[in-house]
């Protein structure tokens, strides 16, 4: 069922460009920078954090509050660690690792694998990795010495200790997805919420994961972000849940601006299942360069795994009484998750733009734009006084107010440098307008409006203004 796509040929981002952008203009820096940052771990700025928000309310707002079948949860990252035993984790969430007895640097043995011999082996067993590695006979990538030990399993969650004391402490993990307490608080919220089947349970939160492979900027992260959303099916329901699903993940990357052309749906393999699950498929998305094809978001059918495992360790029931068919059952569930990182770098990389202009001296100079879809710009529009007078600046922050009080959105207001200087500024952080307060404005009671992507302007009475900018994010 994996789409056939052809890339692309224009894309000028690259993954170097975007993080180099996103340092300079405060979206994104490298973590615990001062001290020479620390692997895999990465901080969102002011303009990212903002990015960020805006696909989590909008990721809320379309599941959520726009739907009548999807309640929210919001859990602890600490859960009692007989969760994470029943759940599987414990026993199989877990990496193919191998060391180098020399410098002891430590591999994924499969990425070492895909990207040394070509071979993709994901859902191999350990062994039959040992067997293509012993073949190989690869040198380490640090070193360069043959001393790479056999795989061994590599267990991901991050452990901490609840109590004073590390030795007679409670061991705990850090949840490596939010999935587990949806289910370990259904039996809660069909108590109280008053959903029926089929309904779902969303949650927004961090998780953590114990990542050793070198993480292409923030699409790898020790901790991240996921939404996901678990969803309650009679279990002979469930195929045609699964569908309903695959569109749905669709029609959530057009609303966010992100072409079909770079996203496919790629079905998994029996032999790579995840061991919950009895369907996935994975949404890729053609990352530039070397990375290609990687995982953005995915899609499982996860059975009635996760409840009859919890059923059984906790003894309680959790089994639905269906009033229609008058009968008890385990539901089966539908999980559509999705990164909020790995959405964040894909709307950075579709957004990412260079283009040949000539200033006002008919010098070429290459803009650089961030095509960020209103909708998920950080700043909706910028006002920007022609000079830094007082006549115009009043105008402009009143303008300023009445947008703020029409939209609540985030809004820009600057009023040193040359205006081109400005314009440019606005254009690589991806602000979609610019609001130009000139002299005529005293006059006419207008402004002029830019357009960030073809840099067309149009003139605009300020009354007219916020409800048009309204409907632009709408
Ligand atoms: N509950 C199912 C689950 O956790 P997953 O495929 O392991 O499934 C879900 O993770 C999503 O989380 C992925 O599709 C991806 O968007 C994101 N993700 C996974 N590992 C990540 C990492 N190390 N850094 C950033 N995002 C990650």
């Amino acid at each position: 069922m994996t789409d056939v796509k052809t890339p692309r040929p224009t894309r000028v981002a690259t993954m170097e460009k975007v993080a180099a952008l996103c340092k300079r203009r405060g979206y994104v820096y490298p973590g615990s920078d001062i001290y020479g940052g620390l692997a895999n771990t990465w901080d969102y700025g002011p303009l990212g954090i903002e990015l960020k928000r805006n696909v989590k309310d909008l990721w809320w707002r379309t599941f959520v509050h726009r739907r009548r079948d999807i309640v929210g949860l919001d859990a602890s990252i600490l859960m009692n660690p007989r969760v994470w035993e029943a759940s599987g984790h414990v026993a199989g969430f877990s990496d193919p690792m191998v060391d180098c007895r020399t410098c002891k640097s430590r591999f994924r043995a499969d990425h070492l694998i895909e990207e040394r011999l070509g071979t993709n082996v994901e859902g191999k067993s350990t062994a039959e990795m040992n067997a293509v590695l012993a073949e190989a006979n690869l040198p380490c990538q640090v070193c360069g010495n043959r001393t790479l030990t056999e795989a061994r399993q590599f267990n991901m969650m991050f452990q901490t200790t609840i109590g004073p004391v590390t030795e007679s402490g409670l061991k705990v993990y850090l949840r490596p997805e939010t999935a587990q307490a949806m289910f370990i608080q259904y039996k809660n919220i069909l108590a109280t919420a008053r959903v029926k089947v089929p309904f779902g349970i969303a949650q927004i939160g961090k998780v953590f994961r114990n990542e050793i492979t070198p993480g292409n900027f923030i699409f790898r992260l020790l901790e991240f972000e996921q939404m996901e959303i678990e969803f309650f099916v009679k279990p002979d329901e469930a195929a045609s849940a699964f569908e309903t699903w695959v569109a749905e993940m669709r029609a959530w990357l057009r609303l966010i601006g992100v072409e079909d052309e770079y996203v496919r749906v790629r079905e998994h393999g029996k032999e790579e299942l995840s061991h919950y699950s009895d369907r996935t498929v994975d949404f890729e998305y053609l990352f530039p360069g070397a990375m290609g094809w990687k995982e953005l978001y995915g899609l499982a059918n996860r059975t009635d795994f996760d409840l009859s495992h919890h059923q059984e360790t906790s003894g309680e029931d959790l089994t639905y009484f269906d009033q229609v068919e008058n009968r008890r059952y385990l539901p089966y569930v539908i999980e559509p998750t999705f990164g909020v990182d790995r959405t964040c770098l894909i709307l950075l990389l579709e957004a990412y733009d260079e283009e040949e202009v000539a200033d006002v001296n008919g010098k070429v100079e290459t803009r650089v734009v961030l095509r960020l879809h209103p909708r998920v710009a950080p700043y909706k529009a910028a006002i920007l006084p022609l000079m830094k007078k007082p006549e115009l600046t009043e105008v402009a922050w009143r303008l300023f107010d009445a947008i703020q009080e029409k939209t609540a959105a985030l809004i820009d207001y600057d009023e040193t440098g040359n205006i081109g200087r400005r314009y440019r500024r606005q254009d690589e952080i991806g602000t979609p307008f610019c609001l130009t307060v000139d002299y005529d404005s005293l006059d006419d009671m207008a402004v002029t409006i830019r357009d960030r992507d073809d840099m067309s302007q149009q003139r605009m009475t300020i009354a007219e203004v916020p409800e048009w900018i309204r409907q632009q994010i709408a």
